[in-house]
């Protein structure tokens, strides 16, 4: 496709929403609370901030300058950017096709459960503040092989036919309208279970930090979370990019966006433990925690059914933002590079993905004792993604803009070519990308690896 019928966001504010609904998604709903909970509270959520403000910044406005200036998937924006002599570069987005497969495999389950909740909700069966009782209805569908893969499949149908109408008809139209929604139903959730008794105690453990739980292992999931919430390290914010206009602000954007995506993140944290610490849930919980909780919290407020109904259509629907995100990377890859026509290749994605996705949603079930190095499918994939392969693209990625792209044309993309006046933000920018952010990332990776 040339660069000029390229299809793209059509406004600024369609930019900003659209990333934010690939960054806004069950990582801050569900991942995040679940992290926090195993990795022993307000340490570890002070660990994520400073690897958000460190890493995930730099590396967010970083990749999506990289996009926006090759204006191609990303194989082609480093083919696109990188000397004759460093095609290497592309492997970058070779990983990041691989992310994204390993990432969506797991995460459309979980966005089944949520498919799934929203008409246990709707049929009052999950209305329980009794943690047992929250746990067997949890364990009974995600152990259920047939009901938990048809849920998986109709996430990835639904997304498959809203990719399948590109960009800014298809992600524009249905991010831009729901996140203001979501944002004041978890205000309304956090309101109800700040006031439930015994709401301090989980306030304590979100926001009162004990040094001595900050592990070597807390700190790489804090990173691996990082990058996780804010799309990066594998090529979706670079190809989001590609879509960007040439007017917008790339460093005000990231901001924002990383602003708004801590936000909601927080919130849910307030929603979620109070109530865990009222009703007697376990806060190391995992992956369950959130399905426990939130329908804890509902049914102790008046039209909490209704309300619960809502709360979940719209996780589900912040999901899709974050998925059809994830699938535009390989979907990209395959229409610009290798010209298979884009529907062809929607299909050709969520059917691979389809197939991956089965043993990740089988290990609640009948594959759980199969594991590797101790994970299970779901968590190996989860794993592999978030600490190992987006942290080592994001490191690529810096040293790709320190040190090959250089700090001339960085100054130019970031300033719009001299239109805004943010040149010292711009040099500061450039030396984390150069030095500080790559040596954090790196000393991170091989901390948590215990190699030092
Ligand atoms: N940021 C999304 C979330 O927190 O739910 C998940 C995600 C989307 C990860 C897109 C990676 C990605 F490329």
């Amino acid at each position: 496709m040339s660069q000029n019928t390229r299809d793209g966001f059509t406004s600024t504010f369609g930019v900003l929403v659209a990333t934010l609904g690939s960054a806004v998604g069950l990582g801050n709903i569900w991942k995040f609370p679940a992290l926090t909970g195993t990795n022993g509270g307000a340490g570890f959520l002070l660990v994520y901030l400073l690897a958000t403000l460190l890493v995930g910044l730099p590396v967010m406005i970083a990749e999506t300058m990289i996009g926006r200036a090759a204006r191609g998937d990303a194989v082609t924006s480093f083919d696109r950017l990188a000397p004759p002599n460093q095609k290497g570069w592309i492997a970058v987005g070779w990983m990041g096709f691989l992310a994204a497969f390993l990432i969506l495999a797991f995460y459309s389950d979980v966005a089944g459960w949520v498919y799934a909740y929203i008409f246990k909700a709707m049929s009052g069966s999950i209305a329980t503040t009794d943690p047992k009782a929250a746990e067997a209805i949890f364990g009974e569908l995600v152990s259920d092989p047939m009901t938990s893969l048809f849920w998986q499949w109709v996430v990835l149908g639904v997304a498959c036919c809203i990719i399948m109408f590109g960009v800014s008809k298809g992600i524009e139209a249905v991010t831009r309208r729901l996140m203001p929604l979501l944002f004041l139903l978890l205000v309304v959730l956090c309101v109800r279970s700040l006031t439930l008794s015994g709401a301090e105690q989980g306030l304590a453990f979100l926001f009162r930090p004990d040094l001595s739980k900050i592990t070597p292992t807390a700190i790489l999931t804090a990173l691996g979370l990082a990058f996780f919430k804010l799309s990066i390290g594998m090529g979706t914010m670079l190809t989001y990019g590609s879509y960007f206009r040439p007017d917008q602000n790339i460093p005000a954007t990231a901001m924002r966006v990383m602003l708004a995506d801590l936000t909601v993140s927080l919130l849910a944290g307030m929603a979620i433990f109070p109530s865990v610490f009222a009703f007697g849930f376990e806060p190391a919980a995992g992956p369950s925690l959130v399905f426990m909780t939130i329908p804890a919290v509902f049914t102790s407020m008046p039209g909490g059914t209704v309300f619960m109904t809502i709360f979940f259509i719209l996780t589900a629907i912040a999901s899709l933002g974050a998925i059809l995100s994830l699938l535009e990377v390989p979907v990209a890859i395959l229409s610009e590079r290798f010209h298979v026509n884009r529907k062809a290749a929607s299909l050709m994605a969520t059917v691979g993905i389809g197939l991956l996705g089965v043993p990740a949603t089988l290990s609640f079930g009948v594959l759980k004792d199969f594991t590797i190095g101790g994970l299970n499918s779901f968590d190996l994939f989860d794993f592999l993604s978030s600490n190992a392969l987006m942290p080592l693209g994001g490191i690529l990625l810096c040293l790709f803009v320190g040190w090959v792209y250089g700090p001339q044309r960085t100054e130019q993309q970031l300033t719009n070519h001299g239109a805004l006046t943010n040149r010292n933000q711009v040099r500061a920018i450039f030396f984390l990308l150069r030095y500080l952010t790559p040596l954090l990332i790196i000393l991170v990776l091989l901390h948590g690896l215990k190699v030092i």
